[in-house]
Parts: structure tokens; C-alpha cells; sequence
């Protein structure tokens, strides 16, 4: 791989051991996928941020560097909320740990947003470079933005952040963005207009790693969040597109004839819409936007919760509307920002969840231990309230 003549000085070492281990970092995974080069990146956004995942080695690893970010580079979701952390029924012992994690990630330079929805918080223009690590911030990027980034694991991310480049090749090239497989939702009984992390869930199974176009749908910006979140889970999906909706669907020259073509159908939704008694309820998979506050708040107005019911969302973006998590609170429910339901240890002790995503849905079963039940939003206030 081509290196300029300060990066091959960053890989001799001369800027430090922890930019030399970077830069490795960055040299090995170009090597491995056969980039011819490095590329800028106006931004990074770094997993491996919750205790819960990453375990005492992986703080041990981020407590032995010592650099800062070189460009704008924000946290993901970590196991609590920074603030009220007793409240949310945090052992202090884990909080300990995590706040640990925080300090290595603030000494380093990334931001301290602890979001998988970064792209509320800083504006990400088309055709720009990133290295994002959380696979629904990732597929949101690609796809609804036409930022180009490849999946990056922690490390990979964090490499990024302080070398400001990424290894050119995958999603940030171009012509390997063309769709390959044509999604057709069947319309009918089953279809419900807040089905798309369903909707997500059975396509990612069906498309696997390849990238999808969705013939027939028309989802606004919300949708199209829980839509990539839900595929990036149940499959590995990191860019999808949409006809007529998504900024790079009518790039490409071709004809949905010539590609593969699978199908969800309403009954396949209906089916994982089963009904299940459930201990508690937890929306913002991805953490909620402004306009999602709005929608719960409204679906909470004059109720009162009967089981636990969070809602996870940016510290930023709670912030920002402290008019709409006050409604949503005088319900009962909790605003959480910081951390969500599947990295926070305080989900590992309800034995069943609701949830509204489609990646909730995949995730809260192997990473909270616990079942987990698939409703729409209005049906999960439904149950949290009833
Ligand atoms: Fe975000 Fe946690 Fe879901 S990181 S996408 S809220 S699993």
C-alpha cells in the first residue's frame, strides 16, 4: 500500500509508539483488503465503548495509549448513563470500570457524545470519508447521507481517528456501492406503516452481506435509520438503497431485471409480531431523534407506565428538547441518554424485553440474555402502560 512520506515517518515510529501501533493498525487492514492507499477522513465514531463489551483487556489496551484524535471523532453508546447512573440501577463497581473506559477515550481525544446517532449532532456531507465503527451509524452513513465508510471494527476506528486516514478500498470506492440484490416489501395485511424495523430484520436475513435495493417503499429519515440498523444486525448490511428515496440510488446504471430479487412479505411480518408477556419496554435503537421524542411523547400524553420503559437517545439531543423528555417522563418512563438496551448491564436483569427495532430485536437475546418481543412504537407505550 502507498504511504506518503509522513505516514511511512508515523510507521518508523518517530511520532510515537501510539501512532506507530496505529498506523500499523491501518497498514495490516489495507494490506489484508488490497487498498492501494490511505484515505482522509472528515470524521471517526468509535465502538468498543461499554464496559460490558469490551471487558478489563480492552481497558487495559486503551489505558496504554497516548495520542490524541486527529479529527472530529465521537464515542459510541456506552454502559450507562454518565449522569444518574445509581438510578438506572448501575453496580458501582461496573460504573467504576466504565467511567474508566470514558477517561482512556477522553485522554484520547474522541468525544464524549456516546451516540450511535452522531449524524444529529455534526452535520456529514456527501461523498466525504469516514471511519464509523457502529454498524447502524455506518449503514445510516452510506446510505441515507452518501458518506462513504467501510464497517470498521473498535480499533480500526480508533486507528483512524488518530491517523485522520483510513485504508481506500470497499465502501469507499465508488463503484463498489452499485446495488446487487432488488428487496420487494409486499403490500397488504400485514404491512403497517411502523413495521420498518421488522421490515429490516427479515431483509438483512435475506441479503446477507450484499447491498440491497428496496423497490416500492417510501420511508422518511427515521425509517430509513431503524430500516439500515435492523439489516446491519439480522445480516451485514452497511449500505442499502432505496428507489427514488436514497442519494445514490440513481448513480448507478442498471436495470433490477438483471439482479437478484428477494421478497418480505406481509405475512413474514405479522409472524414476528407475535405476542409475548415481557418484563419491560425499551425504544431508541438507534437513539431517537427529535422527531421520535415528539411521536412518544404524544403516544405517552395523560398515561402512566406500568413496567419499566426507557427510551435511549444522545445526551445532545435530550438536551436539546428538554421540553419533550420532561412530557415523557411524567409518565414514568426514563429518558437514558449515554448508553442503550443491549450495551447496558442493567437489561441483563429483565428476563423479557420490548422493543420497536429490529436490531434490538437480534441483539437482546445474545447480549442481555433476556427474550425479546417486536412491536411497533405505538404498540410498545401500548404495553409499557397497560
Ligand atoms: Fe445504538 Fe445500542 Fe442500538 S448502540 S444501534 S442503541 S444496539
Amino acid at each position: 500500500m502507498y504511504l506518503e512520506k509522513d505516514d511511512e515517518r508515523v510507521l518508523a515510529g518517530e511520532f510515537g509508539e501510539t501512532r506507530q501501533k496505529m498506523m500499523e493498525i491501518l497498514v495490516a487492514l489495507g494490506e489484508v483488503y488490497g487498498a492501494e492507499k490511505l484515505v482522509p477522513i472528515a470524521s471517526a465514531q468509535v465502538s468498543g465503548a461499554s464496559y460490558k463489551t469490551i471487558g478489563r483487556w480492552g481497558l487495559a489496551w486503551l489505558r496504554s495509549l497516548d495520542a490524541r484524535a486527529a479529527v472530529p471523532a465521537v464515542l459510541n453508546p456506552i454502559g450507562m448513563p454518565r449522569e444518574g447512573w445509581q438510578e438506572f440501577g448501575i453496580a458501582e463497581e461496573f460504573a467504576a470500570r466504565q467511567a474508566e473506559v470514558v477517561e482512556a477515550y477522553r485522554r484520547l481525544g474522541i468525544k464524549l457524545e456516546c451516540t450511535c446517532t452522531p449524524y444529529y449532532l455534526r452535520m456529514t456531507e456527501y461523498g466525504e470519508h469516514l471511519a464509523w465503527s457502529e454498524s447502524s451509524a455506518v449503514a445510516y452513513a452510506n446510505s441515507v447521507l452518501g458518506a462513504r465508510t467501510n464497517r470498521e471494527g473498535g480499533p480500526s476506528a480508533l486507528a483512524a481517528a488518530i491517523i485522520g486516514k483510513t485504508p481506500y478500498y470497499g465502501l469507499h470506492i465508488v463503484e463498489n456501492r452499485r446495488p446487487q440484490v432488488v428487496v420487494e416489501v409486499e403490500s397488504g395485511a400485514g404491512l403497517h406503516a411502523d413495521h420498518w424495523g421488522a421490515i429490516g430484520y427479515l431483509a438483512g436475513k435475506k441479503v446477507g452481506n450484499r447491498i440491497p435495493i428496496f423497490e416500492g417503499i417510501r420511508p422518511g429519515r427515521d425509517n430509513l435509520k431503524a430500516l439500515g440498523a435492523a439489516m446491519a444486525a439480522s445480516g451485514a448490511v452497511a449500505l442499502f438503497h432505496v428507489e427514488k428515496i436514497t442519494p445514490e440510488a440513481r448513480v448507478f446504471e442498471f436495470s433490477t431485471g438483471d439482479l437478484d430479487r428477494v421478497t418480505v412479505s406481509g405475512d413474514e411480518i405479522e409472524a414476528l409480531f407475535a405476542e409475548k408477556e415481557v418484563e419491560a419496554v425499551a425504544v431508541g435503537c438507534p437513539h431517537c431523534s427529535a422527531d421520535e421524542l415528539r411521536e412518544i411523547a404524544e403516544l405517552l400524553r395523560g398515561k402512566t407506565t406500568t413496567k419499566p420503559f426507557y427510551i435511549f437517545v444522545a445526551r445532545g439531543v435530550a438536551a436539546e428538547n428538554a421540553d419533550l423528555v420532561a412530557a415523557i417522563e411524567k409518565s414514568g418512563a426514563r429518558v437514558i441518554p449515554d448508553t442503550c438496551m443491549v450495551v447496558s448491564p442493567r437489561m441483563d436483569e429483565f428476563s423479557s424485553i420490548m422493543v420497536d427495532s429490529g436490531k434490538a430485536f437480534a441483539y437482546v437475546p445474545g447480549m442481555c440474555g433476556a427474550l425479546a418481543r417486536i412491536g411497533t412504537r405505538r404498540e410498545c407505550v401500548e404495553v409499557a402502560t397497560s
